[in-house]
C-alpha cells in the first residue's frame, strides 16, 4: 500500500473526525434513535483533536497526503493491569478496499508501543455495523466483550408479573433489600461463564443514596412483599460507548431478578417502569451494555434495545512485555 504510517497531530483533525461521523451517520440511518451530536463533525473533531495533541494516536496517510484511518488510544490502569483503550470515535478507516490491512497497520503500529509500556489488555469500541472493522480485529485476536445498546422511549412489550406480583419505585428502606439484590448481581457477573472483574457493591449506606438521589431512579419488584428484583436507571453513565453518551440519553446502570424467578415477565415490567420514569423526566432514549458472556442479559436486553457498539477486548500473554519470561 502506497500510504505511510505518521503520527496523529492536528492537520488530521477534520478528516479523521469526518471519517468517523460517516460512520455514524451511516449507523444513525438504521437507528434513529441514536442521539445527533456524534454524527456532528465539529462535536467529534474535538475529541479527536485532543488525542492528537495528547500524541496517543496514528494515522495511514495516502501519498498525496490523504488520510485513509486513524486510531487513538489512553492508557489507563485497571482490569489487573494496564490497557489501552480506542473508544468508537477514536478510531475510523476510509472506505477503501484494503481497510483490513489498513486497520492491522494502525494497531500494529500503536500496540508495539504500548506492550513497551506493559500494556497487555487492549481494548477498541467498534459501531456494531462496521463489519469490516469487527472482522479486522476479529483476525487480529480482539473477541467481544461488552455490548452497547439503546432504545426509545416507547412502549416495553412482555411485561407482566406473577400472581402476588408488584412493581414500585424504591424508597430509602428498600436499601438492605436492594443491597442484597445487588450483591446477587455482582456474584452473577463474577461467576462462570461472564468473569467479569467488578468491585463489590456499594454499600447500605450509598445504595440509600442511590435510591434518594432524584437525578435517577430504582425500582424493585416483589412477590408476596418479597423483594424479588431491581433494576437501576439514571444520568448518561461515562464508562459506555462514546455515541451512547448523550444528555437526553438515560443509562440503565444495573438489573436482577432472581433465578428462580426469570422469565416471569420481571425484568420487562422493571424496564417499563423505567422508561416511563424517562419519558417524564424529559429523556429521549435509554442506553444499557451488558458483557457479550453474560447470555441472559444478551438475549433479554436484545429483545428490548438495538445493539450500536461492540467492544472488543485482546489480551497478550504476560511474556509479551519486554524482560517478562
Ligand atoms: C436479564 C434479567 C434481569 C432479565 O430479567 P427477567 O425477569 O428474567 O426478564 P423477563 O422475564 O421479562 O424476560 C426474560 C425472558 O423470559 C421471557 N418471558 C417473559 N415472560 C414470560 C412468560 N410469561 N412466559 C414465558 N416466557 C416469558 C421473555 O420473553 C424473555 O425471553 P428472552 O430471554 O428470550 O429475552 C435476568 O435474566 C437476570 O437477572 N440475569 C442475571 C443478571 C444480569 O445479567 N443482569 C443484567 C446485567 S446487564
Amino acid at each position: 500500500m502506497p500510504a505511510a504510517l505518521v503520527p496523529l497531530a492536528a492537520q488530521h483533525v477534520p478528516a479523521a473526525a469526518a471519517l468517523v461521523t460517516t460512520g455514524v451517520a451511516r449507523l444513525r440511518e438504521q437507528v434513529p434513535v441514536l442521539p445527533a451530536q456524534w454524527a456532528d463533525e465539529r462535536v467529534v473533531g474535538r475529541l479527536v483533536r485532543a488525542l492528537a495533541e495528547r500524541g496517543s494516536g496514528l494515522a495511514l496517510q495516502a501519498e498525496d497526503g490523504t488520510l485513509l484511518g486513524f486510531q487513538a488510544a489512553t492508557l489507563l490502569d485497571g482490569h489487573g493491569g494496564r490497557w489501552a483503550y480506542t473508544p468508537d470515535i477514536a478510531h475510523a478507516t476510509a472506505g477503501i478496499p484494503d481497510t483490513d490491512r489498513a486497520i492491522e497497520r494502525l494497531y500494529a503500529g500503536l500496540a508495539e508501543r504500548w506492550v513497551q509500556e506493559a500494556c497487555v489488555e487492549h481494548v477498541v469500541t467498534v459501531l456494531a455495523d462496521d463489519g469490516a472493522a469487527l472482522a479486522a480485529f476479529g483476525r487480529l485476536g480482539f473477541a467481544p466483550h461488552v455490548v452497547d445498546l439503546v432504545r426509545d422511549l416507547g412502549p416495553v412489550d412482555g411485561a407482566s408479573l406473577p400472581d402476588g406480583g408488584d412493581v414500585r419505585r424504591a424508597v430509602p428502606g428498600d436499601a438492605p433489600a436492594v443491597l442484597e439484590l445487588h450483591a446477587a448481581l455482582v456474584r452473577h457477573l463474577r461467576s462462570a461463564p461472564v468473569f467479569l472483574r467488578i468491585p463489590n457493591a456499594p454499600a447500605l449506606e450509598m445504595q440509600r443514596r442511590r435510591i434518594a438521589d432524584p437525578t435517577g431512579a430504582v425500582f424493585v419488584a416483589t412477590v408476596d412483599d418479597r423483594p424479588v428484583a431491581f433494576l437501576r436507571i439514571g444520568p448518561s453513565a461515562d464508562d459506555v460507548a462514546t455515541i451512547v453518551r448523550d444528555k437526553a440519553t438515560a443509562s440503565i446502570t444495573g438489573a436482577f431478578t432472581v433465578p428462580e424467578l426469570r422469565g416471569t415477565g420481571i425484568g420487562s415490567a422493571l424496564l417499563a417502569e423505567a422508561v416511563a420514569w424517562a419519558r417524564e423526566a424529559r429523556y429521549v432514549r435509554c442506553a444499557v451494555d451488558h458483557e457479550a458472556a453474560n447470555g441472559e442479559a444478551s438475549r433479554f436486553w436484545s429483545r428490548h434495545a438495538t445493539p450500536v457498539a461492540i467492544s472488543l477486548a485482546r489480551r497478550l500473554p504476560p511474556m509479551t512485555v519486554p524482560g517478562v519470561a
